[in-house]
C-alpha cells in the first residue's frame, strides 16, 4: 500500500501509473501562506507539496479540515498563485478557463437562470456557433440525466439535482482537468451514493484528469485511482495510496471487497491520528474514537 517514493520529506511523490503516463497536473515544491489579518504572521496553508498526477487519472485528495485541500485546487486552477515552487497543467502554468472545470461544494448556480442557461454559462469562453452551443448544452444536461429539467430554475431543484447542474456546467467545455471540491458533501447519503455512481460513469466516458477533494475515506476509495493523504498545519503530503480495485466499480459492491475494507481501515486510522495530533483540532489529544 505504501509506495517507496512517498515522501512527507518533500521528495517528489508520483501518482502516475495506470493508463496514461503523460503528466496532467504537476505540483513542484509548492508553498502557500495566508495572513489571517493584515500585518499578522502568515499561516502556512501548504508547504513543500510535490505531486505528479498522470493524465486521465482520478486522484482523490483526502485530509482533515484545514489541511489545504481547497488551497491546492485553487492553486491548480490558477485562482491563486503559490509563494514557492511551481504548478503545471499539461506543461503550462494554470489559467482559469475552459480547459479546467471547477465544481464547488456550494454549487454556485445562477438563481435567475434556468438549468440550460446555467450549463451554457460554462461555455462562455468558447467560440461556438449558436447551434453548437445548444448542442453542447443538451448533450451535457443529458449526460447528468437532467433533460426533463432543462427549463427549470435552481430553486425548484433538489440538492442532488443542483449538484448535477454544477457538474454539467463544469463538464460542458469538455475540460482536460476537472477540479472538484467536496462536491457531494452537502447531499443526503442516498443521493450521494447515486451521484458517486454517476460520476464514475461520466468519468469513464470523458476521461478527464480529476482532482477530487473529500473528507470521506469511503468516497475516496470508491472513486479514485490514487488517494493523496494530506496532514494539516502546514498542509503537506503524508502518503499516496494506490487504489487497486477493479474498474468499473459500479457493477459490483466495491465496499464489500476485502481490499476496500483493508484500505478503509488503513486510511481511517491515518485520518484519526492526524486529527488527534493536531493542536488546533477540538479532538486534540483525545483517544475515544473507535478503531
Ligand atoms: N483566503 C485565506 N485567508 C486566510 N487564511 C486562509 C485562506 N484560505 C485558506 N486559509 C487557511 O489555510 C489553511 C488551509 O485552508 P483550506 O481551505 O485549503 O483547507 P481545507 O483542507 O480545504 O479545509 P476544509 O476541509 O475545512 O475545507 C487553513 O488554516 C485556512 O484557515
Ligand atoms: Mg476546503
Amino acid at each position: 500500500m505504501h509506495r517507496s517514493d512517498d515522501g512527507p520529506d518533500g521528495r517528489p511523490v508520483s501518482v502516475t501509473g495506470g493508463r496514461n503516463p503523460e503528466a496532467g497536473i504537476v505540483f513542484d515544491a509548492v508553498g502557500k501562506s495566508f495572513a489571517a489579518t493584515r500585518g499578522a504572521t502568515p499561516i502556512s496553508a501548504i508547504k513543500d507539496v510535490s505531486l505528479t498526477i498522470g493524465a486521465e487519472q482520478f486522484v482523490a485528495v483526502l485530509g482533515p479540515s484545514g489541511c489545504g485541500k481547497t488551497t491546492l485546487l485553487r492553486l491548480a486552477d490558477g485562482l491563486i498563485q503559490p509563494d514557492a515552487g511551481s504548478i503545471r497543467i499539461f506543461g503550462n502554468p494554470p489559467q482559469p478557463g475552459p480547459d479546467i472545470g471547477f465544481v464547488f461544494q456550494s454549487f454556485r448556480l445562477i438563481p435567475w437562470a434556468t438549468v440550460a442557461q446555467n450549463v451554457e454559462f460554462g461555455l462562455m469562453d468558447l467560440d461556438l456557433t449558436k447551434a453548437e452551443r445548444a448542442d453542447r448544452v443538451a448533450q451535457n444536461i443529458d449526460l447528468v440525466g437532467l433533460s426533463r429539467a432543462a427549463d427549470a430554475y435552481p430553486a425548484t431543484l433538489s440538492g442532488g439535482m443542483r449538484q448535477r447542474v454544477a457538474l454539467a456546467r463544469a463538464l460542458a467545455p469538455d475540460p482536460r482537468v476537472l477540479l472538484m471540491d467536496e462536491p457531494f458533501a452537502s447531499i443526503d447519503a442516498q443521493t450521494r451514493e447515486l451521484m458517486q455512481g454517476e460520476l464514475m460513469r461520466i468519468w469513464a466516458q470523458r476521461k478527464s484528469t480529476v482532482m477530487f477533494v473529500t473528507h470521506s475515506v469511503d468516497e475516496a476509495i470508491l472513486l479514485a485511482d490514487q488517494i493523496v493523504l494530506l496532514a494539516p498545519r502546514p498542509g503537506r503530503v503524508v502518503e499516496v495510496v494506490n487504489v487497486d480495485l477493479e474498474r468499473p466499480r459500479w457493477t459490483f459492491d466495491a465496499r464489500a471487497e476485502p481490499r476496500f475494507m483493508e484500505l478503509r481501515r488503513h486510511l481511517a486510522e491515518q485520518m484519526r491520528k492526524l486529527v488527534l495530533a493536531d493542536p488546533s483540532s477540538e479532538f486534540f489529544g483525545r483517544d475515544f474514537v473507535p478503531h
